[in-house]
């Protein structure tokens, strides 16, 4: 069929049994060196998406967290970080909710290769009454204009 040369009628048959084999896509996400990637939140899920940008090669890594630089925690981690994959890593304290800290922070990684990238996980679980609230800070409204206007 594929070569158009058939003539008449081709008829297709299915069977329920019949399989299909294919492969699925997987999701080609492109780590650049040479550029900085923002990461506001230094919690669960963006230490293992900072592992793994490293990992991909990323040069230059920014923290961003009310504690990013002084939490000791945090410290542990960037210094890990730092000598597995002699990753550069800047770590800021800064609440991102903060557009007017936020602007400060991203004005001191003026030394650092051009940001091309940014992970936003800063979450702030609060028990309120008897719910347990999560809070996503709404850092992207903030950095999307920071970024548009630097
Ligand atoms: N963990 C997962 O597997 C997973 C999977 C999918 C999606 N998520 C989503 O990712 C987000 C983060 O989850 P997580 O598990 O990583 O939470 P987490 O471990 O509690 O980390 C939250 C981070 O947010 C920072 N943060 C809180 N308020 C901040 C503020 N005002 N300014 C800057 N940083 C602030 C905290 O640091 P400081 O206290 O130092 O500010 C902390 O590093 C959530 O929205 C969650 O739903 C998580």
């Amino acid at each position: 069929m594929q070569t158009g040369k058939h003539m008449g009628k081709v008829i297709v048959k299915v069977d329920k049994a019949d399989m299909v084999p294919a492969i699925p896509r997987t999701p080609q996400a492109g780590v650049r060196s040479g550029v900085t990637y923002i990461i506001a939140g230094i919690g669960g899920i963006c230490r293992e998406i900072a592992r793994w940008l490293a990992e991909k090669g990323a040069e230059s890594l920014v923290f961003l967290s009310r504690s990013a630089a002084t939490g000791a925690e945090n410290v542990r981690f960037a210094a890990e970080l730092r000598i597995t994959f002699a990753v550069k890593i800047l770590a800021f304290d800064c609440d991102v909710g903060d557009r007017a800290a936020l602007e400060i922070a991203l004005g001191k990684c003026s030394g650092l290769p051009p940001i091309k990238g940014c992970v936003t996980g800063a979450m702030v679980l609060d028990v309120c009454s008897s719910a347990l609230v999560s809070t996503s800070i709404s850092t992207d409204k903030h950095l999307r204009i920071l970024f548009l206007t630097r």
